[in-house]
């Protein structure tokens, strides 16, 4: 149980579930398109244990009792995440109806439950077709991914609560195209350069999309990590400051202030896409909200490898069944630092959780909860704006380049039956907002 009472938080903070369609609907079928994680799946060697997205929890089918664990959870709002290659097969042009019915259901079924949908129209499902023409390489990539968004508002606009364009512009950009580790598995200066540059750019034209086909409370979701140096060294300060560069500021100040942090525009240098200032106006278009995602810290030292401005090491603090570092201040610090220096726009924790071994008994998990609900507290009394916060995940799911080894779920996943356990974390969830603790 926590130690919390949901009234610290006022009678308006949203609490809620977080998920993504590729890591938990299945449903390869009725029409869906083919996306990159389907082929950087199977292709051995890219993901832990050649685990693919084929089945995961099978979501598409068994939405309805996975939409009730949140109502009887007692959450206010559910994160989901459209998949574009099941709306828009070939990314482009042909609307896929069967898509459409699915969302219809998905949606009306969260609005009968009470519970408020908060979409994400892009967390990483690529349509293939997209990438085979360059995808987030490729300029043109802002306007098919305005034209899905303008799709979007069209057929659900009304019954959203909140809409974000992109989820983790930093994994889309730099994990995917610089460090290889999501698809489509680039490890390319050039291709970073362009995708951490049009991933902004598409972002900015999908909420024009958004706004003028009616959809209403527009965001985006950043991940975020406080970086801090391993050492007061003056090279590890600085391997900090990149790491700070490269993962935070370059989203935060472009989406917030049409500026990019110099220290990424000199190190990407001639591979920016020519003449980039041009764009960032409408990179930096005003949002309703900002959601950000939290996990753990960055530690950095100065690397000996020659062209690399820093590397991270591992800390001396807990860490979760991935190896992250779990470290609540860093939330804190970060919320607090985003309202004095970034904006003053409500902010949303779009996601936060752990990792941990299998079982439905993880006590780790419910005090990592708790010591960061205290830290959204902590920030809140700080000045800091946040209107709500989001667990990850729902559901043990496909944890992307880890597979199904990974469980982040409130909700126990038994994927030989597709079989959910409420976990104790649920339970302590369920206290809160139940006020039954
Ligand atoms: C952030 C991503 O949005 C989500 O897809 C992922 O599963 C979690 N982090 C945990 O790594």
């Amino acid at each position: 149980m926590f130690s919390i009472d949901r009234k610290d938080f006022g009678p308006q903070f949203t609490f809620g579930v977080a998920t993504a369609a590729y890591q938990i609907e299945g449903g390869q079928r009725d029409g869906r398109g083919p996306s990159i994680w389907d082929s950087f799946s199977s292709t051995p060697g890219n993901v832990h244990n050649g685990d693919t997205g084929v089945v995961a929890c099978n979501h598409y089918e068994l939405w309805p009792q996975d939409l009730d664990l949140i109502r009887d959870g007692g959450f206010d709002a559910y994160r989901f995440s459209f998949s574009w290659p099941r709306l828009i097969p070939e990314g482009t042009g042909a609307v896929n109806q069967a898509g459409l019915d699915y969302y219809d259901r998905l949606v009306d079924g969260m609005l009968e439950r009470g519970i408020k949908p908060y979409a994400t129209l892009y967390h990483w499902d690529l349509p293939s077709a997209l990438q085979d023409r360059g995808g987030w390489m490729n300029r043109d990539i802002a306007g098919w991914f305005a034209d899905y968004a303008a799709l979007i508002a069209q057929k659900f606009g009304d019954r959203l609560e909140a809409t974000a364009t992109i989820n983790e512009p930093w994994c889309v950009a730099f994990l995917s195209h610089y460090l290889g580790v999501h698809a489509p598995g680039y490890r390319d200066k050039r291709a970073a350069a362009r995708a951490m540059h049009h991933v902004l750019y598409a972002h900015g034209t999908a909420i024009d999309a958004l706004r003028a086909n009616g959809a209403k409370n527009l965001g985006i979701v950043l991940n975020l990590e406080k970086a801090e140096a391993a050492s007061d060294k003056p090279e590890d300060i600085a391997a900090a400051d990149f790491g700070d560069a490269v993962f935070n500021r370059w989203y935060l100040g472009g989406v917030l202030k049409g500026q990019y942090p110099e220290r990424m525009t000199d190190w990407l240098g001639e591979h920016l896409p020519a003449n980039y200032q041009d764009d960032m106006a409408v990179v930096s278009r005003p949002l309703d909200w900002l959601g950000i995602n939290y996990y753990t810290r960055g530690l950095y030292q100065a690397s000996s490898t020659p062209g690399v401005p820093a590397e991270q090491v591992k800390g001396p603090l807990e860490k979760t069944d991935i190896g992250w570092e779990i470290y609540p201040k860093g939330l804190s610090d970060l919320l607090v630092r985003v309202s004095n220096e970034y904006t003053k726009l409500p902010i949303y924790v779009t996601e936060n959780g752990m990792a941990e071994a299998e079982g439905n008994d993880d006590p780790r998990r419910v005090s990592y909860y708790e010591e960061h609900l205290k830290a959204v507290l902590n920030a809140r009394s700080q000045g800091a704006d946040v209107r709500g916060y989001f667990a990850w995940s729902l559901l043990d799911n496909y944890e992307w380049a880890e597979g199904y080894n990974k469980r982040f779920g409130i909700v126990h996943v038994d994927y030989e039956t597709q079989q959910r356990t409420p976990k104790s974390s649920y339970h302590a969830f369920q206290g809160l907002l139940h006020n039954t603790r």
